[in-house]
This record gives C-alpha cells, sequence and structure tokens, in this order.
C-alpha cells in the first residue's frame, strides 16, 4: 500500500477538515503518500484528484466545511458511476480508500470497496449521528452545541413574550440530533421521527402546563417528524397560545467544530490510516464508550442504530 485515496462525501459535517488532515498527517509519517478526491464522489467519478501533503493541511483543524469541498452524487448510486470510480482510482495510482461521510457514502464505499477489491475505509462524518456500529460522528457534537446557542436566545424571548416556539432542527430520517438538543435544552416537548404523536395531547400538556404557571415551552423537532409549519398552526388553532416557528437549518452544519468534533476526527483520521497497514479490507472507525473501535462497513448502512428511549423518557419528566 502506497497511495491512499481520502474522499468527503454527502453531507458536510464539521470536523470533516480535522480528519483530511489526521490521515494525511498520520499518512505521512509512516511514508504514504495521499491523493485527495475533490467534490464528493462527483470528483472520484469525473477523475478530480489532487496530492495532499502535510503543508496543504495547515491551519484546517478549526474550519467548518470540507477543504475537498462535497456533493450529493446520483449517479454514484449506479453501476456505471461505480466503474468511473473505479477507473479514476486505478488511473491515479490510488491502492486504498478513505471515504468520510454518512451511511449513504458507506454503501457507495462498500460497492467500489467490492468493484476494485481495493482496502476501503470508512470515516462516520455527519450531524445526524444515524450511523451503526459508533456512539457518535463527526460533527455531531458540534450541531448540537450550535443549536443549542440559537435556542438559549429564542428561549429569552419566548418566555418574554410568553410564547410557544416550535423550533426545527435537521434529521430527515432519525432523531438524534433533536433529542440531543431537546434534552439539552429542556425543551418542553421533542418530536422525532422514531416517536408517533399526537398534536391534541400535546395541546392539552401545554395548556396543563400553563395552569401550572409555566410562561413559555420549547418544542424541538427533527425535520422528518412532521410538517413544523402545519404544526406550528395546529398548536395555534387548538390553544389559542402566541406560537412561533424557528427552522435552524443549514447553519447547523457549518461553523468550527468542538473541541469533542476535533478530537474524534483526529482519533478516527489517525486509525483509519492505522487499519490500512494492518490490512483492514473493508471496515468503518467508531468509537464504543470512550474506545476507538473498527465494525465492518456493510454493517455501518445496513444495521439501524437505536434512538436512546432510556433518554428521551427522562427528557419528558425533566420537562414537566
Ligand atoms: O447531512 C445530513 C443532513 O444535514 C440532514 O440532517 C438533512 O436532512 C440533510 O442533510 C439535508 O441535505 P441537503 O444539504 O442536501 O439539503
Amino acid at each position: 500500500m502506497r497511495r491512499i485515496g481520502v474522499v468527503t462525501a454527502g453531507g458536510d459535517a464539521p470536523g470533516m477538515n480535522a480528519a483530511i488532515r489526521s490521515i494525511v498527517r498520520v499518512a505521512t509519517y509512516h511514508g504514504l503518500k495521499v491523493m485527495g478526491i475533490e467534490r464528493g464522489y462527483a470528483g472520484l467519478i469525473e477523475g478530480s484528484v489532487r496530492p495532499l501533503d502535510s503543508r496543504s493541511v495547515s491551519g484546517i483543524i478549526n474550519r467548518g466545511g470540507t477543504i475537498l469541498r462535497t456533493a450529493r452524487c446520483e449517479e454514484m448510486k449506479t453501476s456505471q458511476g461505480i466503474q468511473k470510480a473505479k477507473n479514476t482510482l486505478k488511473n491515479n495510482g490510488i491502492d486504498s480508500l478513505i471515504v468520510i461521510g454518512g451511511d449513504g457514502s458507506f454503501k457507495a464505499a462498500s460497492e467500489i470497496h467490492e468493484a476494485s477489491g481495493l482496502p476501503t475505509i470508512g470515516v462516520p462524518a455527519t450531524i445526524d449521528n444515524d450511523v451503526a456500529g459508533t456512539d457518535t460522528t463527526i460533527g455531531f457534537d458540534t450541531a448540537v452545541n450550535t443549536a443549542l446557542f440559537t435556542i438559549d436566545r429564542i428561549r429569552d424571548t419566548a418566555t418574554s413574550h410568553e410564547r410557544i416556539f416550535v423550533v426545527e432542527v435537521m434529521g430527515r430520517k432519525r432523531g438524534f440530533l433533536a433529542l440531543e438538543v431537546g434534552f439539552a435544552e429542556g425543551a418542553e416537548f421533542i418530536l422525532v421521527p422514531e416517536v408517533k404523536y399526537n398534536t391534541q395531547d400535546i395541546c392539552g400538556k401545554l395548556e396543563q402546563g400553563r395552569r401550572k404557571g409555566k410562561a413559555s415551552e420549547i418544542i424541538v423537532m427533527a425535520e422528518g417528524a412532521g410538517n413544523s409549519a402545519t404544526i406550528t398552526e395546529q398548536i395555534r388553532r387548538k390553544t389559542g397560545y402566541d406560537v412561533r416557528l424557528t427552522i435552524l437549518g443549514h447553519a447547523q452544519r457549518g461553523g468550527p467544530p468542538t473541541a469533542r468534533s476535533r478530537i474524534l476526527a483526529n482519533q478516527f483520521g489517525a486509525y483509519a490510516v492505522e487499519l490500512l497497514l494492518k490490512g483492514a479490507r473493508k471496515n468503518m472507525v467508531g468509537m464504543k464508550g470512550r474506545k476507538t473501535v473498527s465494525v465492518d462497513l456493510d454493517y455501518a448502512w445496513k444495521e439501524r442504530k437505536d434512538l436512546d428511549m432510556s433518554r428521551y423518557r427522562l427528557a419528558e419528566i425533566l420537562s414537566s
């Protein structure tokens, strides 16, 4: 193994740059070369590749986004796309691949591995934290803190005006981000795609809370838990209270990574290179408790990671 290809794919996540830096510096330490693939899988298909050395990753550990850029790439879901990716790797003398991304990117990575036979390692990086085989992903902690920063401010104005705020956070399919943010914020309700809810019940509890002296309420909801505008309107109509909606959107994907996201990226990047040096074929690096682990790459995207329901229930108790 002499030349590692590294690509950031799918939605960006704060800490991806720190992971690129860690991969490049550890690979260089071991006398290996790194080729950066630009614009995610789109660049892998088009052959957009450039060498990366220790100096080209200076001053990026603190920067959100990804210096390699990224893209949502539909063509990579086709056999034609996989074939083109295989050709790019071959034409650039790349003999192993590290993919920094989420579950969708790992599915494609697994297919690239099958087609090319090249050792392939996944580094989980997504603000959604919806990757099986790891407790947490690069960028998740940053997104949680970014959302909290804003919702703390919303709480101030909500209390002053005695209003209810519905705050939509990202997470089209899963509610990890909403649960973590809602739990840390002390939100009165947390709506996630994994748990059914009834707007009538929510309204009843809101009214009960007001009778007990609550002045304002925060409802944190995941993108995938329903239509936030409709829910806001329904609550307004049923309760007669003043209800506002804030959609945090892509602000949650940017910004400097927190210490936790950077440290995780440092560890994951280094471990990915070490796994390749040890002869790994198709794995993902992960974190279980305080230990870095490696799991089969297919496990990461085929298995469904469970939401921590005990935390969900505790959040309900604490918000009463
Ligand atoms: O990367 C994950 C994520 O931010 C999800 O939380 C969100 O649903 C989705 O990406 C948004 O994707 P896009 O940036 O392509 O609109």
